[in-house]
């Protein structure tokens, strides 16, 4: 690794890194992410236009291989990225699947981002895809800020929504900003952290308008929201001054403490103050964990990881896109960099990124950037791209799928090109494949039926392989590993039928049931039973 004294002597590459914050929106549902994101692209002057990227012009601008399977059921499958600047400062957001289906995909795209911001629904608070995001985060240690959206609705109460978001998502909070009131009698918010009061005016399509403090005893304060919500206000900041004392960024950087903001994204309301809030406090690009160590982004040389990639599902180019994240030095156009799992070196020559709305190739990029590489099936999820040395980015998690389908070939002329579609697409990451032990029945397991649709779409328009997709009755499954690996043959021989290896030759227990997972668990406390495993261990 660099010493100090090689950084100062570069001080490019750390003002390239000061200047930069990569993170995801993410949200259960219908609780406003792409409402956010909009606001944000506004903001930063990436779109114009109000309605764009719930239309999909952007990401058709941005990423313009879409499937036809999202054109017709008009769902947002794969993830895109969409740089904007705004200020002095370069955002990298990293767009996630809002559909519970591709899930997992999300969980990648979590593990190439520096922080989040999680948009919970005032009315509904926390919910199920909130509940796992959260694990995802905490797996990393991802710093998480809090935006409570929907204030024009009459929702919970705020103290309640507190006491359940950090009972619920196990995480510490600290409002910086207050709501006064919500619904009909939603005022606006107090921003704690510059002591402001924003107010609220319904149906206006600009955002709010700052009323400048003293302090809370200015009667500016009951001129503004009437004598009841002042004094509600000076009590409730009273009550949680005492509480929370004054915010500790460092907590927060290390994912111990979300602040957390109030406000309504349709409206435009609270987002501005969020966003700059966003890049005072944020983490810029930061230090990741290899095999062999770890790699800081000042580093001289580059390094980064592919955490996803998206097919070209235009039948003329078999190309797909890998999206690799920047963790290190600088990536350069055309120069040769080391595909560290083909042990080969590789070049690029129209490497683009994902500036406002359009692709543009780029002479070069820095941490916490993430390109766009052409690929033609050189990559999978999680190899990494050096200036020679050998060691794998950690930490990129695969979690059980929940659905399993035996793949049955229609047509044995196309056995070949089954073959190689399902090696291509799970390495993709659409889905995981398993074989089973011994034999060679090949499983697809999935979050959800939507991505079999996807498989079984794919596989036949980009390889001419007609497949059916028989279910199978299991519920989880779970990589095995034992300290003694005679009691690991052992629990092989017995369970043959159950045992199946993922595509790296790890095995796999298949459960049935909880039941029988558990009986399991009990009868071998030899075994470990793990629920997601890591690529690049
Ligand atoms: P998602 O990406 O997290 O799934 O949520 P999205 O932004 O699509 O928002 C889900 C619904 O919530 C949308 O309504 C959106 O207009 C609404 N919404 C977002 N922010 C607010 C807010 O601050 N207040 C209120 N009251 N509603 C909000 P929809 O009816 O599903 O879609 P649309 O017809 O409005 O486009």
């Amino acid at each position: 690794m660099q010493p100090a004294t090689e950084i100062k002597k570069n001080p490019k590459i750390l003002a390239e890194i000061n200047r930069r914050r990569t993170f995801a929106i993410i949200s259960h549902p219908d609780a406003g992410k792409t409402t956010l994101t909009e606001k944000f692209l506004l903001f930063g002057g990436a779109i114009q236009t109000a309605g764009a990227v719930k239309s999909n012009k952007i990401k058709k601008h941005a990423t313009s291989d879409f499937m036809e399977i999202e054109r017709q059921r008009g769902i947002s499958v794969s993830t895109s990225v969409l740089s904007f600047e705004y200020h002095d400062t370069l955002i990298n957001l990293l767009d996630t699947p809002g559909h519970k289906d591709f899930a997992e995909d999300t969980y990648r795209t979590l593990t190439a981002v520096d922080s989040v911001v999680l948009v919970i629904d005032s009315v509904k608070g926390v919910e199920e895809q909130t509940r796992r995001l959260m694990e995802v985060c905490r797996m990393r240690d991802t710093p998480v800020i809090v935006f409570v959206n929907k204030l024009d609705r009459d929702g919970k109460n705020p103290f309640d929504l507190l006491d359940e978001i950090e009972s619920e998502l196990n995480i510490g909070l600290h409002p910086l900003s207050w709501p006064i009131g919500m619904g009909k009698e939603f005022k606006g918010v107090y921003n704690l952290f510059d002591k402001e009061l924003l107010l609220f005016k319904p149906n206006q399509k600009v955002t709010a308008e700052d009323v400048p403090l003293k302090d809370l005893n200015d009667p500016v304060l009951e001129k503004n929201i009437g004598e009841k919500y002042a004094d509600q206000l000076r009590e409730d900041v009273d009550l949680f001054e005492g509480v929370y004392g004054d915010f500790d960024r460092g907590r927060y950087q290390d994912g111990k403490l979300a602040p957390i903001f109030f406000g309504s994204a349709i409206n435009n309301f609270g987002v501005k103050e969020l966003l700059e809030t966003f890049i005072r406090i944020a983490p810029v690009p930061q230090k990741r964990k290899v095999t062999t160590g770890i790699v800081e982004p000042t580093d001289k040389k580059f390094s980064g990881f592919v955490f996803k990639i998206h097919a070209n599902l235009d039948p003329r180019h078999r190309d797909r896109i890998a999206f690799l994240r920047v963790c290190s030095g600088e990536f350069e156009r055309n120069k040769y960099f080391h595909h560290v799992r083909l042990n080969k070196d590789v070049r690029f020559s129209n490497p683009y990124t994902f500036l406002a709305s359009q692709k543009d190739v780029i002479e070069n990029a820095w941490p916490g950037d993430v390109v766009g590489l052409y690929d033609s099936g050189n990559f999978k999820i999680g190899d990494t791209l050096t200036e020679g040395e050998d060691f794998y980015f950690t930490g990129i998690p695969t979690f059980s799928p929940e659905i399993f389908k035996e793949v049955v070939n229609k047509d044995p002329m196309k056995t070949k090109q089954l073959e190689k579609g399902l090696v291509q697409l799970t390495d993709e990451g659409v889905a995981q494949l398993f074989t089973q032990f011994g034999g060679n029945k090949k499983i697809i397991g999935c979050v959800g039926e939507l991505q079999f649709e996807v498989i079984q779409y794919r596989l036949k328009n980009e390889y001419s392989a007609s497949v059916e997709l028989v279910a199978l009755p299991y519920y989880k499954a779970c990589w095995i590993t034992s300290r003694d690996p005679k009691k690991l043959d052992e629990f092989i021989k017995f369970k043959p039928s159950n045992i199946a290896e993922d595509k790296d030759g790890h095995l796999v227990y298949m459960a049935q049931s909880e039941w029988f997972l558990n009986t399991e668990r009990t009868n071998n406390p030899e075994i470990e039973f793990h629920f997601f495993n890591e690529v690049n261990k």
